[in-house]
C-alpha cells in the first residue's frame, strides 16, 4: 500500500534527472543502499539481498575520501560492501544528504562501519553519529574487525535528511555502508517527531533453515535484520503467520519460538543498559512478538504473564493467537539500573510459555531533525 505514493514520486524525478541523478534516489521499494567509498559509478547487486547497492558519489557534496580496507582483512565470507570506507579527514562536521522522502514518513536508517585498518596506523577511531543536528550514538571501533551496526527508526520531517559523522578528536571518522528504508506512519508508535529509536537488539527465537544467517530483506519488506537465538526447545512450523499491524513481523520470523523447558517453567531474558557519553541514562523500549504455533489440545492452555525485575510489565495474561502475531510493548521508555524479563505461565496453563521475538530499543531525541545545518536556519512544521 505504501509503495503507490513513491511511484509516483519516483517517476518524474526519474525523468527529469537521468540517468546519473537517479543514482541518488530511492529505488521501487524507497530503498537508499549507498556502499561507501567505492569508486566509479556503478552499482552493483548485493548478493544476499539482491537489492542494488550504489557508490556514495553525489550523497557528500565530495567531501572525504574512498579507501579500500586492508587486504589482511578481506575473507570469503566478508560483504563486499565492506571492502571500502569513506574518510573525512577534514572539518569536524561530514555529512550525507538522502533525498527525495516522503515529508513525515517514519524511516529505518543503519549505517555499517568497518575499520580494516584502512589507513594503515592500526588505530580504530571513536566518534559521533548524528541524524540531523541530534546525537545518535558514539561509534567506537574496539578492533580492525570489527563490523559495527547502528540503526535507527525516526520520522523524517522533510524530503530528505542527514546523516552526519562528527571528528570529537579521537580518530578520524569513516564509514562504510549507509541503508534508508521506508516504514509505514502506522508502524512504530513509539516513533514521533520528537523520539526516534536506536537499535539495541532484534531477536528471532529459533531457526528454520541451518544455512541462514540473518532474516532481512525479502522475507522482511522492509528489511530489518533479525538475529538468531537457537535454544535446544525451539518450536516451529511452516504455516504462514498473519502478522500484527503495527510492526509487521515477517512470517519466517514468527513461525518459530523459543519454549520453557517444563509447564512450570518461565523464559527470562536480562541486560544491562549501554550508556553513550552522551546519553548517559538510555531509556528502553522493549517490544515482544508471541503467536501460537501448535493447535493445542481441547482443554490445554498456554498462557504467561510478563515480569520486569520481579513487578508485573504488563497488566494482562498473555493468551497467543494461533498463527496470528500479537506485540506487547511499552510506549514510554523505561528507565532502570538492570532489566530482567521474566515470562512464567499462570496458574492455569497447560503448556509451557513461548516467545517468537524481541525487540529491544533505546529512545534517541529528534527534535531538531528538520535543521538544515547548512545554512543555520531553525524551522520546524509544527
Ligand atoms: C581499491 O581497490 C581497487 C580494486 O582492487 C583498486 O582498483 C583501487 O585503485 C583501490 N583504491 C585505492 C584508493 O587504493
Ligand atoms: C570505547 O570502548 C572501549 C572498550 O570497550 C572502552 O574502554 C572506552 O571507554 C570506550 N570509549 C568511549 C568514548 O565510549
Ligand atoms: C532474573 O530474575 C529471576 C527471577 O526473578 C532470577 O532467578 C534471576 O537470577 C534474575 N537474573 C538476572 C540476570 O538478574
Amino acid at each position: 500500500m505504501a509503495a503507490t505514493p513513491w511511484l509516483l514520486l519516483l517517476c518524474p524525478s526519474l525523468a527529469a534527472g537521468g540517468v546519473l541523478q537517479a543514482r541518488a534516489q530511492p529505488d521501487s521499494n524507497g530503498f537508499i543502499s549507498i556502499d561507501c567509498g567505492t569508486q566509479g559509478k556503478e552499482g552493483y547487486v548485493d548478493t544476499a539481498t539482491k537489492l542494488l547497492y550504489y557508490p556514495d558519489t553525489g550523497f557528500t557534496d565530495g567531501a572525504g575520501t574512498c579507501r579500500n580496507i586492508s587486504a589482511d582483512y578481506i575473507t570469503s565470507s566478508l560483504c563486499k560492501c565492506l571492502y571500502t570506507v569513506r574518510s573525512f579527514a577534514s572539518g569536524v562536521r561530514n555529512c550525507y544528504t538522502l533525498r527525495s522522502l516522503v515529508p513525515g514518513l517514519k524511516y529505518l536508517i543503519r549505517a555499517k562501519f568497518m575499520y580494516g585498518n584502512y589507513d594503515g596506523l592500526q588505530r580504530p577511531p571513536i566518534f559521533d553519529l548524528h541524524i540531523g543536528v541530534n546525537y545518535w550514538q558514539t561509534v567506537n571501533i574496539t578492533k580492525p574487525d570489527a563490523e559495527k551496526s547502528v540503526e535507527a527508526i525516526v520520522v523524517v520531517p522533510d524530503d530528505f535528511v542527514q546523516v552526519c559523522l562528527i571528528n570529537t578528536g579521537a580518530g578520524t571518522p569513516f564509514i562504510s555502508l549507509l541503508e534508508l528504508r521506508p516504514l509505514k506512519k502506522t508502524m512504530y508508535p513509539q516513533v514521533t517527531a520528537a523520539q526516534g529509536l536506536h537499535l539495541s537488539d532484534r531477536i528471532n527465537f529459533g531457526r528454520i533453515d541451518e544455512n541462514t544467517d540473518v532474516i532481512r530483506y525479502p522475507d522482511d519488506p522492509h528489511d530489518r535484520i533479525w538475529t538468531h537465538l537457537v535454544e535446544p526447545t525451539d518450536i516451529s512450523m511452516t504455516r504462514k503467520v498473519i502478522p500484527d499491524s503495527l510492526f509487521e513481523v515477517p512470517t519466517v520470523v514468527m513461525q518459530t519460538a523459543m519454549r520453557a523447558r517444563i509447564v512450570s517453567g518461565g523464559l527470562g531474558l536480562s541486560w544491562d543498559p549501554e550508556p553513550q557519553p552522551k546519553n548517559p541514562s538510555p531509556g528502553y523500549i522493549t517490544i515482544m512478538h508471541f503467536s501460537e504455533l501448535h493447535v493445542l489440545p481441547f482443554n490445554a492452555i498456554r498462557e504467561f504473564h510478563i515480569n520486569l525485575n520481579g513487578v508485573s510489565w504488563y497488566p494482562n495474561n498473555v493468551l497467543p493467537k494461533y498463527l496470528s502475531g500479537t506485540a506487547i510493548y511499552n510506549s514510554f521508555p523505561s528507565l532502570k539500573s538492570h532489566y530482567n524479563i521474566s515470562i512464567m505461565p499462570t496458574a492455569r496453563s497447560t503448556q509451557p510459555p513461548i516467545i517468537n521475538a524481541i525487540e529491544i530499543y533505546t529512545v534517541i531525541t529528534t527534535t531538531n531533525l528538520g535543521t538544515d545545518s547548512v545554512d543555520g536556519t531553525f524551522y520546524s512544521d509544527a
